[in-house]
Order: C-alpha cells, then structure tokens, then sequence
C-alpha cells in the first residue's frame, strides 16, 4: 500500500485518507495511492461504499506547486490528474469526498469527479489557479460548469475566490454539510446511498445553459478579468476552457482544456506567479533566527495615534481578534480615528461583506483614550505617531517606563531609523519597526525592520504577529527608507525627472500602468499626500550630496499647495468622486520648471519611462542585496508585488529583471550612467557580478536559500 494512503473500514464502507502532510498536495505517489486503494475497494465485496478524506488539518490543497514549478520548463510532461478522475469517476460503488480545511485546485477537481461531496461548516473550496497565472487543468473547468452552472464556473475561475462549505451548498459544489464529526458524517451520508444509482458529474449536462446566455457571461467574464486581473493571461484561458465545456462533448472539453493549461504552464506568467507563491512563503524562513525563538504570546496590542495608519492597524488588530487600546493627544484626533474606522467597516456592511453584529462586536474591541491607562498591560505597542524622530524618541522613552517588561515595542514609521530609536529605551533588544502599509486593514504588506539590537523573540514576534493578522512579514534591514521605500525614492525621482526633461505625468503614469503597475507613481503620490513625502524629504535634506540633480517640480506642487488627493489637486486635478483628471496647470507648471532648470524638454517615449523607472528600483534593488539589507531577491519581489502594486504576473522586479536579462539590464544602466551621471545610476557591484557571469537574481538566492534552512 502506499505511504501517502491509509485505508481503513467502516462498517461497510472504506475510508481512503490521504496523508501528505501539511496540506495533502497530489505529489507524485499520492495520485497512484489513491488509485490501488480504490480499486482495492472497488474488489472487496465487503465494501458498499467509499470515503476519500484527507489526513490532518486538510483535505486536498491542490496539485503539487513544486511539481508544477518543474514542470512549466517542460510542459509535456507536466502531471496528469487524468487516469485518476477517470477511475474515480468510473468507480461502480459510490465515492463521496469528505471536505475539511481547504479542497483547492487539483483537490477541488478531484472532490468533483467524486459522485458525491459532503463537508465541514468551515471548509473552503475553490479553484485559485489564477493566482499561478494557470488554469484549472486536471478538467475543472469540464466539470465545474456542469455542478454550478457557467456564470458560477467562470467567476470562481477569475477571481479565484474560496469559497465557504455554505455557499458551496447552495451553488450545487457539494451535496451535504456535515455538522459534528466530519468522517462519521461522511460514513453515514456513504451507507445511505451505497445501493442507489450513481451519477457521474461528467454526465450532468443540464446546468451547461444555452448558448445565448453563456455568451453573455463570457464576455462578463472577460470583463470581470480585465478589471481585477488585468493583463493577466490564465483567466482568459479559463474562459476558454469553459467555453470549450459548452460547445464539446466532455472529453473533447477535456483535451482542449489540457492543450489550454500546458500553453499556460509554459508562460512567463505562470513561472512569475509560481516564483511568487514560494516567494511569499519562503518570507519566513529568516536568515540568522534562531529556530526555536519563541515568540511572545499577543493577546492586547496598545497603538499610539489614532491616524490613518493607527485606525488602520487597529482594525487589522480587532479583525483578527486581538483587542486594542487606541490612544491619541486630542480627544479630537480620536474622534475622526474612529469616525473613518467606522465608516470603513459601515462601507463593507453595506457591501454585505461584514454583517452588522461583526462590525458591532469589532467597534467594541477598540478602546479610545488619551492617556495610556491598560498600556501596562497589552503585549504589543505600536507607535503610529506623526514621521519625526524627535516625536518617535520621546514617546519611546514615555512608553518604556510604563509597558511591561516582556512587551515588544514596535513603531511604524516608514523611513526612520529603528536603532536611534530603540537606543533611547533600556530594552532595545524588545524594539522593532512594523511597516504596515496604507490603508493597514486592507494591505497584505508588512516590513518588519530588525535593527542592530532586536532580540530574537521580538523578531519571532513581529513574525507572528503578521501572521496572525493575515499580512505577509517580510523582514528587512535598518536603512533609510528599508526596502520599500528606499527603492521608491529614486523611482520617484526618475519619473519626475522625465518629466522634467518633455513628459508629463499622464504620460509616465500611463506607461507605468500599461507595464502592469496597480497606479501611476503620481497618482500614488496624490494619494499618499504630496505633504508628507515634502516631509520626508526634509527630514533627510542633510544627506543630500550637493551638486547632484534632485527634482525640483514636487516641491513647486507643495509650495503651491498641491497636496494631492486631499486638497482636490495635485499632480492632477480631483473631481468630487476623486476621479483623477490632468490640469493644465500642472503642464504650466512643468513647463515653467524645466527653463527654469535650462531643460530644452524633448520627446519621451513609454520605453525610456519604463526602462529608466524599474531599471532604477532594480539596481537600488542589488544594492540592499549586496549590503543585506534584504535577505534574497524574492524577498525584494514579495514587498513591491504585496506593497507597492508591481504586477504579480511579472513577478517582482528583480524577478522581472531575471526574464529581461540581467546583461541587457546592467548595460542600460551604465549607458544611464554616461548620461546622467555615476551619483544617479552607478550599476550596483551585485548586478555587475551577476551581468558578467550570465547569473541571475533567482541564482543568487538559491545559495541564501540554502543557508536559511
Ligand atoms: N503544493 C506544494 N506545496 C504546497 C502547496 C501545494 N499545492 N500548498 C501549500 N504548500 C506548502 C507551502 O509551500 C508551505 O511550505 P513551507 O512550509 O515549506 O513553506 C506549506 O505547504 C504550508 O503552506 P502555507 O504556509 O501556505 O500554509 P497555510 O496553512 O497558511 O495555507 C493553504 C494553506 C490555504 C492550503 C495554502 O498553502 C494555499 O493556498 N496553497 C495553495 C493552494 C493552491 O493554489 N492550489 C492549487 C494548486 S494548482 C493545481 O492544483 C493545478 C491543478 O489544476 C492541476
């Protein structure tokens, strides 16, 4: 029998687990264990019926990703799932798939050439294939159609969304929810159809609708995907794979699928997105943490400042479950915290996405105050206070003398430095730097900055933490800007300077976001507040070398009072519904700045924005590297994909910079570097190395990689 399937009986039924900790992921041998075990059981005449359930915390989370990794460099023989759903399906006892945890992808698929599925209250189904930039491929999107219909199949296909055991109830994805003991259930729920007439999913035609109403949900569908996945290929095949469900009998459906899913394996999307996966969760796996570092349990988080980031992570705090004493120096200031956090959740209640008895109990887990009473007792603190050393310095002092002594103290500032911080209070090793991102409830991203004195429990903890609060930690080092940041700044400062030299910045954001960026890098800007990076600039002015060209037109928009979004203007001008429109004024502006500067403006193309805009992220990108101030390349992919709105499917800048060709890419740089001088564009040592040994970013990492197991 095979390692990864125990069989055991029940009183007439066999129940197959499937045990490939930890999630069950069909590697190879799991496939085949399934297989003997169910013509085992299909032999034995005591067997009525069978169970397939999965082992552990899970039932099936999908094809193996490592296995698909490989495979997308050699698509011929990428798995196939095929003689297996065949023999499941064809099985002439009934087979019922027992849900728990998560039936994704390749698990979904298997669940659904199983006669029947019962499962679990808090189980999730769905097939998130899209998220690998591939398609469901082991006949998904044959059989998903045919159980919940085509508007249903193509939607979950998009958009990749899970979907809980109740819902999948009632779009005909599973037959039965199993309160209680799942395995009994799924037993009982066996015996009770094992002598009636089986029903292969593939035979069920009628929910495949008419052809009138299923081209109109394919074009939806294909809408749908180019709002919320633009550019992205494997959506649009996944179309095409249910389209090929409608219009063929199901194994000509089944063939086109598969030539579909191999053309989308062998994408750079896939192999971006894939890159990514791992990407996201080799994150945790931090160089020089000592494996056993306990982390501190956190069951109350105090915050300081109730402004867009403290409402922000306060509500991460309270969705999470994790209650928070909020405190801020007005009772004013606390009032329009908590107004935006309230409107935020009143909008989501009205989107029907949180029902009002979760907002209410949510509200109630934020405490307000102006003085710290209770921060001797939370787990966490985290100063969310105004972008000044001199402010963050003082309240670190303030809150030492009253937090407990295992209390980590975490501030959020996005570009000072940690260890001047930390070195105010007696207990440095409990401080660390929590960079959430704006807003803090929505967005995935955390940097977690380790200083010099961090203790490993803190690091530990600020690891958990971001877990539990459903972001992504990603730890960097202690320098200006961390990693985000600092890789922002001279993206910034290229995009403003082409603007200077002939474009403007309709134009550069246009090019950037036909490259796949999520926003234009001024419209990021006007968002964030033209204020507050005039702010960070001045609190930096001292490290400006003289002589070198700094932009110049951002400061004319702070001084004109073009603050961005919140005062209706900025780079662009704002309607009412902050619908972004370009102003004139601005061209003016731009134009008055450039002859000021001597700058005989020139014709621009989207290639020298694209090339000078990521090409510099990427050097400063191999200059943290190579000074440590992040851990692997992916690490750097991670933070741009999950903070700064690069496109997943390109995989990350440094991953992007891998399918350029880090030769072509170091040769621009230095010709950038003719033009424009060695204090701007100086190729970073790392990417020269790399260039001239025809290497690669993904190489480089491969040999941290090693070192951090
Ligand atoms: N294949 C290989 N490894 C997988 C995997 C998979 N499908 N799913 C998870 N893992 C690994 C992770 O890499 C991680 O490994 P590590 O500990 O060495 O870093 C480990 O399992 C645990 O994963 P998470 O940290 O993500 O665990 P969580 O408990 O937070 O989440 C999960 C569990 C929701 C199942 C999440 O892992 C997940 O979403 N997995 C991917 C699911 C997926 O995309 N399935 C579809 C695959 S494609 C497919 O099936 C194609 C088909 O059409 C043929």
């Amino acid at each position: 029998m095979s390692e990864f399937v125990v069989v055991h009986h029940d009183n007439g039924v066999a129940v197959i687990t499937v045990q490939n900790p930890p999630v069950n992921a069909l590697s190879p041998g799991v496939p085949e264990g399934i297989f003997s075990a169910l013509s085992a059981a299909e032999r034995d005449t005591s067997v009525r019926a069978l169970v397939i359930i999965g082992g552990g915390k899970t039932f099936i989370a999908g094809a193996d990703i490592k296995e698909l990794e490989a495979a997308a460099r050699d698509p011929e023989n990428a798995p196939d799932l095929h003689p297996l759903l065949l023999r499941v399906e064809d099985s002439f006892k009934p087979v019922v798939m027992a849900i728990h945890g998560t039936a994704l992808g390749g698990g979904l698929e298997l669940a659904m050439a199983g006669h029947y599925r019962v499962a679990s209250p808090d189980a999730l189904l769905g097939a998130p294939e899209a998220n690998l930039g591939i398609i469901p491929g082991a006949e998904g999107t044959q059989r998903l159609p045919r159980l919940v219909g085509v508007p249903v199949a193509i939607d979950l296909c998009v958009s990749g969304r899970l979907v809980k055991a109740s819902e999948a109830l009632a779009l005909g994805l599973i037959d039965r929810l199993i309160e209680g003991d799942l395995l009994k259930g799924a037993c009982d729920f066996a015996r009770s159809v094992a002598d009636q007439m089986i029903s292969k999913t593939r035979d069920r035609n009628g929910r495949l609708g008419e052809a009138d109403e299923n081209q109109k949900a394919f074009a939806a569908g294909r809408e749908q995907a180019s709002k919320i996945r633009p550019h992205q290929t494997a959506p649009l095949f996944a179309i095409d794979a249910i389209e090929a469900a409608t219009a063929l009998p199901f194994y000509e459906g089944c063939k086109r699928e598969r030539e579909i899913a191999k053309q989308c394996l062998a994408s750079p999307q896939a192999q971006a997105m894939i890159h990514l996966f791992f990407a996201e969760r080799g994150v945790a796996k931090v160089p020089g943490l000592a494996k056993d570092a306990q982390p501190y349990l956190i069951k109350k988080v105090g915050i300081i400042g109730a402004g867009t980031m403290g409402g922000g992570i306060a509500m991460a705090c309270v969705n999470a479950g994790i209650p928070v004493l909020l405190k801020d120096t007005s009772q004013d200031a606390i009032d329009r915290g908590l107004a935006t956090v309230r409107k935020n959740y009143e909008r989501s209640v009205q989107r029907g996405r949180t029902p009002q008895v979760v907002m209410d109990q949510r509200m109630s887990m934020i405490h307000t105050q102006l003085d710290y009473a209770g921060f001797d007792e939370v787990d966490l603190i985290i100063e969310a206070a105004f972008e000044s050393m001199e402010v963050k310095r003082q309240l670190f002092g303030d809150i030492e003398k009253i937090a407990k002594p295992d209390c980590v103290l975490a501030t959020n500032t996005s570009t000072l430095d940690i260890d001047a911080i930390a070195s105010v209070t007696s207990r440095p090793e409990m401080v660390v730097g929590l960079h959430f991102f704006s807003p803090a409830n929505v967005m995935r991203l955390v940097e977690i900055v380790r200083g010099i004195y961090i203790g490993d429990r803190t690091l530990a903890t600020a690891l958990a933490i971001a877990k539990t609060l459903k972001k992504i930690g990603v730890v960097v080092g202690n320098c200006r800007g961390f990693v985000g940041n600092r890789m922002m700044f001279p993206y910034m400062r290229e995009a403003q300077f082409l603007v200077e030299e002939g474009a403007f910045p309709e134009q550069v954001d246009r090019a950037l976001t036909n490259f796949g960026m999520a926003m234009g890098i001024f419209a990021v800007d006007d968002l964030g507040g033209i204020d507050l990076l005039y702010r960070v600039r001045q609190e930096s002015r001292h490290l400006d070398k003289p002589g070198v060209r700094k932009p110049v037109v951002h400061d004319r928009l702070y001084e004109t009072g073009r603050w961005g979004q919140k005062r209706s203007a900025g780079w662009y001008k704002y309607d009412d519904k902050m619908k972004a429109s370009l102003d004139l004024v601005v061209h003016e502006l731009v134009e008055k700045t450039s002859a000021e500067l001597g700058i005989k403006r020139r014709e621009i193309t989207d290639e020298e924005i694209v090339e000078r805009c990521i090409y510099v992220m990427v050097n400063e990108g191999a200059k943290i590297l190579e000074e440590g101030y992040a851990s692997r390349a992916a690490d750097i992919d991670v933070i741009y994909t999950t903070g700064y709105g690069f496109p997943a499917w390109r995989g990350g800048p440094m991953w992007y910079a891998d399918t350029i060709g880090l030769k072509k890419i170091y040769d621009r740089i230095s010709e950038f570097e003719k033009r424009f001088g060695s204090d701007l564009w100086a190729p970073a040592p790392l990417l020269k190395q790399l260039a001239e040994s025809g290497s690669t970013f993904a190489a480089f990492d491969s040999k941290v990689m090693s070192i951090a197991k």
